[in-house]
């Protein structure tokens, strides 16, 4: 099995720019305000980042993707308030505290071990009244069952996914003491190609 890391890498490489902004990130903008500092975790191609970067919010893009965040920096970091750190999201230390965190597409994307690791960080490092916002692919969803199974509910395909349960979700964050400011579980909220995801969004704040 290829690892995350060098499948994203692979992916990155021909798709260096950030495309168009998610349904999500407009979904989300309306709760930022701007000047204050939004961490992205696994932030890709950084599209969201850009927009979020574009509308006045201080933003910090982390991803696993050295290639792809070293282009990033270079691309926009003196054209906006954004920079971007290239490190493993799952194992992250000591940085500034922020008002909102956000994590598009990337729970999904790490093992249960590795989720609870970056829902206890988020926990500690967002600021008193911070926001955490989460879009995630739900056991619901089409894809869900394809490929080899692994614990968890996930399946490897061509990259690893673990499909997620609503109220389990929202049971881990409460374990680290965020509460749920709202909760759906949908399709038609991530279309993309010919593919309609069921998608569980969440707003949990600090
Ligand atoms: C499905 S993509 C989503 C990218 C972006 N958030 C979006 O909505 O288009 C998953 C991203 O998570 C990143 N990722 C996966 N595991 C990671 C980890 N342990 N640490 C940092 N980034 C990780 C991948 O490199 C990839 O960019």
């Amino acid at each position: 099995m290829e690892s995350s890391y060098n499948y994203w890498e692979k992916y990155y490489n021909t798709n260096r720019n950030p495309s168009k902004c998610s349904n999500f990130a407009k979904f989300v903008l309306p709760f930022l305000s701007p000047g204050k500092q939004l961490t992205e975790l696994g932030c890709g191609n950084a599209k969201d980042s850009i927009f979020f970067a574009q509308n006045g919010i201080k933003v910090l893009g982390i991803d696993q993707c050295t290639e792809e965040l070293a282009f990033l920096n270079k691309q926009f970091k003196d054209e906006y308030d954004i920079s971007f750190l290239s490190k493993d999201m799952t194992r992250l230390d000591d940085l500034p505290k922020s008002d909102y965190v956000y994590s598009r597409f990337t729970l999904h994307a790490i093992d249960l071990e590795g989720e609870k690791r970056v829902l206890q960080w988020v926990a500690e490092n967002l600021l008193v009244n911070g926001l955490f916002f989460i879009e995630v692919r739900s056991v619901n969803d089409e894809l869900y069952g394809q490929g080899k199974a692994l614990p968890d509910n996930a399946y490897f395909s061509d990259h690893y996914r673990r499909f997620l349960v609503i109220n389990e979700l929202i049971k881990r964050l409460k374990k680290v003491d965020l509460k749920i400011l709202y909760k759906l579980e949908s399709k038609g909220l991530a279309p993309y190609k010919d593919e309609d995801p069921s998608v569980i969004r969440i707003i949990a704040i600090k």
